[in-house]
């Protein structure tokens, strides 16, 4: 009776552990949750405050499918002002969050069958997405030697067999990494040589650490225009995931059939929230830089006390908020899997963190610095009691 496209998607396991966090919690128990992927900053006021003006204004109406002009047009200009080229408001549409614009792209691009690179670790959702396509999910590793590298070459023997689309998370969920330029440069032509397109999901763009900048790959290889689809948020940047604002730069043609798709589902993003997301972008001053130094501080904190943990393995993430260590040592010989151990850390101690299986690489935990000191100290300290 249910139709098989559906079937086919499982469960997002970050998601099931949030709701059984939530029942322990609801059942009075002490939980900390280093689970989720959302700021714990509020939405910053001057941004709430254009959202109610934008209501109070009845600008509460459909708007045009792929977004106020005023939002496009904001968002051309501060990805010129950051990334150094100006798009077309031919090439750009906005979305309710960046989830969707990953899917309309995928659904636009992805004949079945054709194959699509994930670097792995991955984002939850995006084989789920693949899937739905029609897609087949390419899983390429790329820890190497120690460390999680976005390296061209680990990933080319796949490209040399035919791929439709690569997905490039930069800065990457669940480990932080940003892709070095002189590789970024090195998958761009091989997006012209190969003839393969690149979605780059840089939702996290904005969280940087230790003067880490992102690789702007239009102002690098601008060659590559045609093959590249830019997936962007409001979400992490803004702390603005309840409001749902996302976008995409891409290619004309692309936009076209993506806002069709749009056109015939969800409409427009909620009115309001593009208003918000307008002076969100023109009247920002320094409530995004505050946030990305506090998460700042909180990782080194974490990473501090992760490495006094005997058998934990860090590495130290260039940007987004997640710590992504490998414990595989840790847990030898009291836990047969990461799963299991966050499940019993969560049942016995009361800390929600995802285990690696949900990244596709198992032996490693993630643990979301978007969270309150003091809950880090202590759901780290519990977890190192755990370990013991
Ligand atoms: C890598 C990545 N891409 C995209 C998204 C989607 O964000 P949103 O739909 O809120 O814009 C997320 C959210 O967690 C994410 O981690």
């Amino acid at each position: 009776m249910i139709a098989q496209r559906v079937k086919l998607l499982n469960p997002s396991v970050t998601l099931s552990l949030s709701e059984k966090a939530k029942e322990l919690k609801d059942r009075g128990n002490d939980v900390i949750s280093l689970s989720v992927g959302e700021p714990d900053f509020p939405t910053p006021l001057y941004i709430k405050e254009a959202g109610k003006r934008a209501i109070d204004e009845n600008k509460t109406k459909y708007t045009p499918v792929a977004g106020i002009p005023e939002l496009k047009n904001a968002l051309i200009d501060a990805y010129e002002r950051e990334q150094g080229y100006r798009f077309d408001p031919k090439e750009i549409i906005v979305h309710p969050g960046s989830k969707y614009s990953i899917f309309l792209a995928a659904l636009t691009l992805v004949e079945p069958g054709e194959r699509v690179i994930i670097p792995t670790p991955y984002w939850v959702s995006y084989p789920e997405i693949i899937r739905f396509a029609g897609g087949e999910p390419v899983f390429v590793p790329y820890w190497d030697k120690g460390s999680f590298d976005l390296r061209y070459d680990l990933f080319e023997e796949e490209i040399k067999k035919g791929v439709k689309l690569f997905i490039l998370n930069v800065p990457s969920n669940p480990t932080g990494v940003i892709m070095q330029e002189k590789e970024l440069v090195k998958l761009l032509e091989a997006s012209l040589k190969y003839n393969f397109y690149i979605l780059l999901d840089e939702c996290y763009r904005r969280m940087l650490y230790d003067g880490h900048t992102f690789p702007s790959p239009l102002k690098l290889f601008p060659e590559a225009k045609s093959r590249l689809i830019v997936s962007g948020s409001f979400s992490k940047s803004y702390s603005m995931t309840g409001w749902r604002v996302g976008f995409t730069f891409a290619p004309a043609e692309i936009v076209k059939y993506m806002n069709r798709l749009q056109g015939h589902s969800t409409s427009n993003p909620p009115s309001m929230a593009q208003y918000a997301a307008v002076t969100a972008l023109k009247e920002e001053k320094e409530e995004v830089n505050d946030m990305v130094r506090e998460y700042q501080r909180r990782r080194d904190i974490c990473l501090q006390l992760l490495d006094e943990i005997p058998g934990v393995e860090t590495t130290k993430p260039h940007g987004a908020f997640y710590l992504y260590p490998c414990v595989e040592k840790a847990l030898k010989g009291k836990y047969s899997s990461t799963e299991e151990f966050a499940k019993a850390l969560l049942e016995t101690r009361f800390v929600s963190l995802v285990p690696g299986e949900a990244f596709g690489t198992p032996g490693f935990l993630r643990i979301s610095y978007a969270a309150s000191e003091k809950n880090l100290r202590e759901g780290i300290a519990r977890m190192r009691e755990a370990l013991r």
